[in-house]
């Protein structure tokens, strides 16, 4: 409550009064209940939507904005006339990233704890990753359509770009290299009312927006476009994007996170914002980000990890010249071979950030398993990007209905239960492991659930051929060395006139 440009006094009043999220969803609740208990004025009008929104209290939000007396003074106030437009969009957009801890430790009198929530949460815990098949309207219909439980585009600029030069992709059964160079269409495009009615169609999913600005300057100006966009449910911010020639990866710059993050904050921007971020390899680099985006963390509402491990190269050994053009070969690299870092990203982010900060994961997800082990690491949503390039929209409906599968035989019921519930290693849990892996079909790769992508030799079989045809040749040289008098042995001496009659 105190003026914005009071950087300095907030810190003090933050480690004094506040000092962690839980203190500060003490405060909202304390900050909520007293104006409730006000008659509406400017005050009330500018302050207590903007907790509720904070807090995800959503009935009450409605609530306080359906008064007449507060309509009057909001649509009649020249400075939060856009705040009324913003709060009722995020309301009929619906409540996204709903915050367990934080709903859970506010008690107001004038709530109803079993009143339901004013629309519904997300349909299912998967939605797209930016990338791929993201780029128009017409596949993002496709998602619309199918399972996705939400609609995300592809990274935005300000204005619109053709990418890198092709070829720009490849994929394999295990992986894929992409250095597209953000193709789009701008993000006038993808705010659009028309592209927007065109992806959501009747769904009614959450209409999500990508950006990727050439500087902080381009972010903010889309930040400030897409709140002002109806019909937009967040934004994802993309801090990682590696291929775009002569422009670092942001987020692996430590500096330039608190920048941008302290840029953010200061747009005090109307919708829920997540960061993508890269994926970092030392624990010293996950606790430097985690410490800067805790920083901020009534600021940033989630983080999407990961992006493409940037910058990896892979040659053909035909030609023996790398297999896309741009930036001499070098892409993101994506698909199943990335899961077990996007899953210590996961994992690794949700023991150090702050629980008000949600976490999507993606990387190398193509099955229901692979849904699982990230919501198992802490993840509340969970991205599909390379399989979705490769299998097309019905990737969403498949995915959606093994999670689904896994979650009834396991009896889960709520995914509270399970998630950030991942064990450490243990001998019983070993003896299981080696059990499952017994049962397994023998062309799978990578344990249960390894989806569409499996070889099809069974490797036992292919080493007892090889061998027999080692042994074969063997005898056949031997033989034929016999034949032309090279050798002196007996016992082949004899087998040749045996085959002879
Ligand atoms: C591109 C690649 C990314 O990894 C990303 O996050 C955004 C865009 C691209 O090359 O277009």
């Amino acid at each position: 409550m105190l003026p914005f440009e009071s950087e300095a006094l907030r810190e003090v009043v933050w480690w004094r009064y506040v000092g962690s999220a839980e203190g500060q969803a003490k405060w909202h609740a304390h900050i909520i209940v007293f104006f409730m208990e006000q008659r509406p004025s400017l005050r009330r009008c500018e302050e207590l939507p903007w907790h509720l929104r904070k807090c995800r209290k959503w009935t009450t939000l409605r609530n306080v904005l359906v008064d007449l007396r507060t309509f009057d003074v909001m649509y009649n106030g020249e400075q939060i006339k856009g705040g009324l437009f913003s709060y009722w969009r995020a309301l009929v957009r619906g409540p996204l990233y709903m915050s367990d801890e934080i709903e859970a430790s506010i008690v107001l009198q004038s709530s109803n704890p079993h009143e339901p929530e004013l629309l519904a949460e997300f349909s299912s815990r998967v939605y797209n990753a930016s990338g791929p098949r993201t780029g128009s309207s017409d596949a993002l219909q496709k998602v619309g359509a199918s399972k996705s439980s939400a609609i995300l585009t592809k990274s935005a600029t300000l204005l619109p770009q053709t990418g890198n030069p092709l070829p720009r992709t490849y994929t394999s059964p295990t992986f894929s290299i992409n250095s597209e160079g953000l193709p789009n269409k701008s993000i006038e495009y993808y705010i659009d009312g028309e592209t927007i009615r065109e992806s959501v169609g009747e769904t009614g999913k959450p209409y999500f927006v990508s950006i990727s600005g050439k500087s902080l300057e381009d972010n903010v100006e889309m930040m400030k476009l897409i709140c002002k966009a109806p019909g937009v449910a967040g934004i994802e911010l993309n801090l990682a994007c590696p291929n775009v020639i002569g422009h670092p990866i942001i987020a692996y710059d430590m500096t330039q996170l608190r920048t941008v993050l302290k840029t953010v904050k200061s747009l005090k921007l109307s919708l829920p914002i997540g960061i993508k971020l890269p994926p970092y390899f030392d624990f010293i680099h996950y606790q430097q980000a985690a410490e800067i985006i805790n920083e901020y963390n009534s600021t940033i509402d989630y983080i999407v990890t990961m992006n493409t491990v940037g910058n990896t190269l892979m040659l053909s050994p035909y030609s023996n010249e790398p297999v896309i053009s741009p930036k001499g070969g070098y892409g993101g690299l994506s698909g199943p071979a990335v899961k077990p870092i996007a899953l210590a990203q996961v994992r690794k982010f949700y023991s150090l950030l702050d629980s008000s900060i949600d976490i999507v994961g993606v990387g190398g997800v193509q099955s229901g398993q692979d849904v699982y082990d990230m919501v198992l690491c802490g993840a509340k949503m969970v991205q599909v990007g390379t399989c979705h390039w490769i299998e097309g929209a019905n990737c969403f409906d498949r995915i959606v209905e093994e999670f689904e599968g896994i979650l009834e035989r396991k009896g889960v019921k709520d995914l509270e239960e399970i998630r950030g519930k991942l064990k450490d290693w243990s001998k019983a849990g070993a003896a299981i492991d080696r059990k499952g892996r017994k049962l397994e079909p023998k062309t799978a790769v990578g344990g249960a659930g390894g989806g569409k992508f499996q070889s099809t030799l069974d490797d036992r079989a292919f080493l007892l051929l090889a061998c027999g045809v080692v042994v074969f040749t063997q005898v056949l040289c031997a033989l034929l060395a016999q034949a032309l008098g090279h050798l002196d042995v007996p016992w082949l001496a004899q087998l040749m006139d045996n085959l002879k009659k």
